[in-house]
This record gives structure tokens, C-alpha cells and sequence, in this order.
């Protein structure tokens, strides 16, 4: 049983549980690859459209290739019935719209997608579906079919700026978020489809991940506490204080960058580009006091904290921060779960048995 096994934490950090030809990231370098291209210059020069095609079908479009029939096909059957929008939204009563969401995801795997017989065309269908779920959810009109990925995910998210700039920088973090290998979810999604699971039941699985503030949930927290550092009148001083109260900072850290986050230089350029970006200020003076009390333990303001300041930019509600990561990583996850059900083999790992020994009910 688990007798040549060494005592795990449960992280898997380190472990070697895949071989995955989509992403790889060295967290001593600050190098993040998807498909052999580093992702920042993806982000940076890439619509979210083509970041999607290389990352589900292995290679990067051109203008003029099938970018744009790729975009068609995601745009294919990403309009919702009435009663899949019933049922998104009346999941959203009750419940965290973030919870809800994780049940909802079942609606981007429908029957007609299942019924597709070619797979690429079924994850573009699926990822297409992404936005009008979350859309739904939230109670949002449907986000129109003919607009691009970025304008669709603005509309799911109910973001209030949607002038050029603030939909390039939206693009941008969704490009960053598409592919970045085993993070918690996109694991939880691979799990879920060793078992032969459907795509939406997979996705349902990775969202569930989301909630907590380690890693979906980091957004949210990251804006609770830029908002406060702002408001204090001292942001450098408010996160000194919590830094020397060895309080973990929201938006800083990474289980596996140990180096500056290299996602972090293109987003924060896509928002300077914007013109006015109020928490982005705010922003770069948290990072400048916590740099000297936090670099020297690996620890560096990752993409959340610069995702909180632009959700903040764009006016859309904290409750929706993990539709707006859900909307970036969609096609990374179903990438993986294209790639895990070629593999065919279930997950099965072991762990070490800390429970009594071996008793007798009589
Ligand atoms: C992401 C995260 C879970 C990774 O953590 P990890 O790899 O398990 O790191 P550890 O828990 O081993 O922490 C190592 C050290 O760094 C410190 N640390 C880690 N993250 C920190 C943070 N965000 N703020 C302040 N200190 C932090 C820990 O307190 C610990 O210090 P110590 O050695 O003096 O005890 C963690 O950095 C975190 O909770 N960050 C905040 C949430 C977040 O932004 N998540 C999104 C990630 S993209």
C-alpha cells in the first residue's frame, strides 16, 4: 500500500503527476511557456482568440489563417436557450454567485456539443458557451455572438468601461489566465476528466477550486485590501504594518514563481495604457513598501493584485472576480481535458495511513 511512499503534505508540491505538451513554468526563472511561447509576449501581442487556438490546437494563428474560423467557431451555439439561462440564474439564489457558477458550468457541455463528434470543434463550442453562462448566472443579458471573446467576457462580467483601452487590458488578463499549467483547478479539471468525465462536469470541477482565497479567491481579497491601503491615507505604511504583523498579503506569492511574477510587466502596461487607472497607483506602492520585508522570502506581488486593481478599473463587482478568471483559464482547462482523455489512465494517487491499526468490531 503506501509503505515506499514519503509523508506527503497533501500539496503535490514538486510531485511529478502528468506529461503535458501545453504549459510548463520555472518558477526560478520567471519563465512561463505555453506551446514553446512565453506567455507574457503572448498576452502582449496576441487577441485572446488566438491565445485560445494555441493553446486547444497546439499552434499559434497568423493573420489570415484560421484564426477567424476558429472565432466562428467558438461563436457557433454560444447562444443559451431560455431555460439554460433559467437554470443558470436561479442557481445564483441562495448561493455565492462564485458557487453558483461551479454548478452552472454544466450548461457549457450541452447535448449538442456532447453530440459533436470532432473534438476541437467541441471545446471551441464549450468555450464559447463560457461567457453566456457566466452572463447568465449573473442575471446579465446575453453577451452578443458577433462580438469578439474579450467584448463577450466585458459583458458577462458587467464591466462598466468597455472603450478600446479597458477591453485591451481586459484581453490581456485574459490572456495571462488562459494557460498556466497545474494550478489547483486546472488539476481538479484533469482529475475530473481521467474519469471519462464530460467537459462541462470538468470545467464544474475546476471552478469549484476557485472559491477560496488561495487561489480564485485572491482577487477579491486583493482588492478588500488596496481599497483599505488606499483609504488608510498611508498605503506603504498600512502594508508595513501587516507585513511586520506577518499577515499574508493578498496578491503576492505564488507556490511556484519564486521571482517576480512575469505576467505581472504586461498587464500593468495594457493598464497604463488606459489612461486613468485609480487602484493602479495604489498598486505600485504596496508592492515598493512590501518588496524590501518580502522578496528576500520569494515572495512578489503576482497577477491578482494587478487583476483587482483593473476589475476595480473596470467597475465590476468582486462577486464576479472568479467568472472573470474562469472566463481567461477556460481554454486551458479544456485543453487538459482534451489531453487527459487521450491519456485514457484514471487518477488514482495513494496517501500514507495515519489512522488507527487494524481493530475488531466484536
Ligand atoms: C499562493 C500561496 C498560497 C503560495 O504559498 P506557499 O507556496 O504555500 O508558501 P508558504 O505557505 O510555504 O509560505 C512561505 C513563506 O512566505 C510567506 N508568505 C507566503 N505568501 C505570503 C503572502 N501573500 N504575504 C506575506 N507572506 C507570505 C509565508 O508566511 C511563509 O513565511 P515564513 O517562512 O516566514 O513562515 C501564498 O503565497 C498565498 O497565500 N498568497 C496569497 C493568496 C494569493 O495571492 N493567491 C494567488 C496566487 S496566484
Amino acid at each position: 500500500m503506501s509503505a515506499n511512499i514519503a509523508p506527503a503534505d497533501g500539496s503535490l508540491e514538486g510531485v511529478l503527476v502528468a506529461s503535458s505538451a501545453i504549459a510548463t513554468v520555472d518558477g526560478r526563472a520567471g519563465i512561463a511557456l505555453v506551446r514553446g511561447y512565453l506567455l507574457p509576449e503572448l498576452a502582449e501581442h496576441c487577441t485572446y482568440e488566438a491565445v485560445a487556438h494555441l493553446v486547444l490546437r497546439g499552434e499559434l494563428t497568423r493573420v489570415g489563417d484560421p484564426v477567424r474560423t476558429f472565432a466562428d467557431q467558438v461563436r457557433e451555439g454560444s447562444v443559451l436557450s431560455p431555460t439554460e439561462r433559467a437554470t443558470a440564474r436561479a442557481l445564483a439564489h441562495g448561493n455565492t454567485e462564485a458557487d453558483a457558477l461551479a454548478a452552472a458550468m454544466i450548461l457549457t457541455d450541452d447535448l449538442t456539443a456532447r453530440s459533436e463528434p470532432d473534438e476541437s470543434l467541441r471545446t471551441a463550442r464549450v468555450l464559447g458557451r463560457v461567457a453566456s453562462v457566466c452572463a447568465a448566472v449573473a442575471g446579465f443579458d446575453a453577451p452578443d455572438p458577433a462580438w469578439s471573446y474579450a467584448r463577450r467576457a466585458a459583458a458577462a462580467l458587467g464591466a462598466k468601461r468597455v472603450d478600446p483601452a479597458a477591453l485591451r487590458a481586459l484581453e490581456v488578463l485574459l490572456c495571462l489566465e488562459a494557460e498556466h499549467g497545474l494550478s489547483a483547478s486546472t488539476f481538479a479539471c484533469r482529475v475530473a476528466a481521467s474519469s471519462g468525465a464530460n467537459a462541462g462536469p470538468s470545467l464544474a470541477a475546476a471552478v469549484a477550486t476557485l472559491s477560496g482565497e488561495r487561489h480564485g479567491g485572491a482577487t477579491a481579497q486583493a482588492r478588500a485590501m488596496l481599497e483599505a491601503a488606499r483609504d488608510s491615507g498611508d498605503p506603504q505604511g498600512f502594508v508595513r504594518q501587516k507585513c511586520e504583523a506577518r499577515e499574508r498579503l493578498p496578491g503576492f506569492g505564488h507556490r511556484v514563481y519564486k521571482v517576480a511574477d512575469p505576467r505581472v510587466v504586461p498587464l500593468r502596461a495594457a493598464m497604463r495604457a488606459m489612461g486613468d487607472a485609480p487602484l493602479l497607483d495604489v498598486v505600485e506602492l504596496v508592492a515598493q513598501a512590501a518588496e524590501p520585508l518580502l522578496a528576500p522570502k520569494g515572495i512578489y506581488p503576482n497577477i491578482d493584485l494587478y487583476g483587482a486593481a483593473l476589475l476595480t478599473t473596470l467597475d465590476v463587482d468582486p462577486s464576479r472576480y472568479v467568472a472573470a478568471f474562469t472566463l481567461g483559464i477556460a481554454c486551458g482547462w479544456l485543453a487538459h481535458w482534451s489531453e487527459v482523455r487521450a491519456s485514457g489512465r484514471l487518477v488514482r494517487p495513494d496517501s500514507v495511513y495515519t489512522g488507527p491499526a487494524q481493530r475488531s468490531v466484536v
